[in-house]
C-alpha cells in the first residue's frame, strides 16, 4: 500500500522558493520522506553539538583510560558523572524516562541499555559497550565504544571489530540527498556477509535539541527507503550486531536492559554526525 504522502517540507511563508526548497519540494512530491525544516540544523546550533561532542569524547577518552578488569560497572558510572558535572555538562541518561544512571553499559549478550551496578564486575574476557550520552548548554551528543577485558576470545574479537566496520561502512554509505535507507543497506549487508546479524528493535536517531528526535537511523534496509538526508542534519548511527540472531527482549525485572534471545553475545559503536554538502562529519571525536 502506498505510504500516505507527508508534507513535511514547508516553505517560509512569504519568501520566494529557494533552490533547496525547490529540490527537497521536488523529492517530495516524487513520493520520498523528506525532513521537517526543524530537522536542519543552524551553523549556530551545529557548533553547540559540536561542543557537547566534545565534553562526550572526554568521558569515552577517560574511561578508555581507566577500565579494567575487576572493576565495577557502577565504578564507570561515576568516573562519567564526575567528569561531565566538572565540565559544566549534564549526563543525559541520568533520569531519562526513569533511567536510573549516568551511562549505559552492557556486557556480552547484553545488547544495549545495561544499568551499571556495583555487583557486576568487568571478567577476563569480557566484551563491554559504554554509551555515553551528554547535555551541554542544552545541546545533545551521543557516542559509544566497545572494550576488551583481558583475553578475548578470537570469535568476540571478530564480532567487536566488524561491527566497528559496519558503523564506518553506514556513514560511508551517508550522502547528501540521499537516504537513511542507504545506510542501513550497506549495514546489514557488511553484518550478514560476516554471518552476523543486525538487531531490529532498536536504532540511531536525530539528535541535538533534544535526546532522540527524527529521523529513526535503520540499521538494515533498503537503498532509497527511509527519509532524505540533508545538510544541516545530525543524527546517530549506533548498530547493534549480534553474533547469533538478531532476536532480543527487555528484563523484565529492571525493564531496561536489552538481551540477545539466544545468548549469543552483541557488539555496538556509535557517532553523532552532521550531514555536509560533501557527507558526513563526526561530531564525537
Ligand atoms: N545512548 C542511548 C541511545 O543511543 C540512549 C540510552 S540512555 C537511556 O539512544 F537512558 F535511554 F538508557
Ligand atoms: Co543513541
Amino acid at each position: 500500500m502506498p505510504r500516505r504522502k507527508i508534507n513535511n517540507w514547508r516553505p517560509v511563508k512569504g519568501q520566494p522558493l529557494t533552490e533547496l526548497d525547490k529540490k527537497i519540494l521536488y523529492i517530495q512530491n516524487k513520493g520520498h520522506l523528506v525532513p521537517r525544516r526543524e530537522l536542519i540544523k543552524t551553523p549556530e546550533q551545529i557548533e553547540g553539538i559540536r561542543r557537547s561532542g566534545v565534553v562526550n569524547t572526554g568521558v569515552l577518552d577517560l574511561i578508555e583510560k581507566e577500565i579494567h578488569e575487576g572493576m565495577s560497572t557502577a565504578e564507570i558510572d561515576k568516573l562519567v558523572y564526575d567528569y561531565t558535572i566538572s565540565h559544566g555538562a549534564i549526563p543525559a541518561p541520568l533520569n531519562y524516562e526513569g533511567f536510573p544512571k549516568s551511562v549505559c553499559t552492557s556486557i556480552n549478550e547484553v545488547v544495549c541499555h545495561g544499568i551499571p551496578s556495583e555487583k557486576e564486575i568487568l571478567r577476563d574476557g569480557d566484551i563491554i559497550n559504554v554509551d555515553v550520552s551528554t547535555i551541554l548548554d542544552g545541546y545533545y551528543s551521543d557516542a559509544s565504544r566497545m572494550f576488551m577485558i583481558g583475553n578475548v576470545s578470537p570469535e568476540k574479537r571478530r564480532l567487536v571489530e566488524v561491527t566497528k566496520e559496519c558503523l564506518e561502512i553506514g556513514m560511508e554509505a551517508a550522502k547528501p540527498f540521499g537516504f537513511v535507507g542507504d545506510i542501513g543497506h550497506a549495514i546489514q549487508k557488511h553484518a550478514e556477509k560476516n554471518g552476523y546479524s543486525v538487531v531490529r528493535d532498536l536504532c540511531g536517531h536525530g539528535v541535538g535539541l533534544e535526546f532522540h528526535e527524527e529521523p529513526e537511523v535503520t540499521h538494515f534496509g533498503r537503498k532509497g527507503t527511509g527519509m532524505l538526508l540533508v545538510p544541516g542534519m545530525v543524527f546517530t548511527i549506533e548498530p547493534m550486531i549480534n553474533m547469533g540472531r538478531y532476536d532480543v527482549y527487555i528484563d523484565a525485572d529492571d525493564g531496561w536492559t536489552v538481551l540477545t534471545d539466544d545468548g549469543l553475545p552483541s557488539a555496538q559503536w556509535e557517532h553523532t554526525f552532521v550531514m555536509t554538502e560533501s557527507g558526513l562529519e563526526t561530531l564525537t571525536y
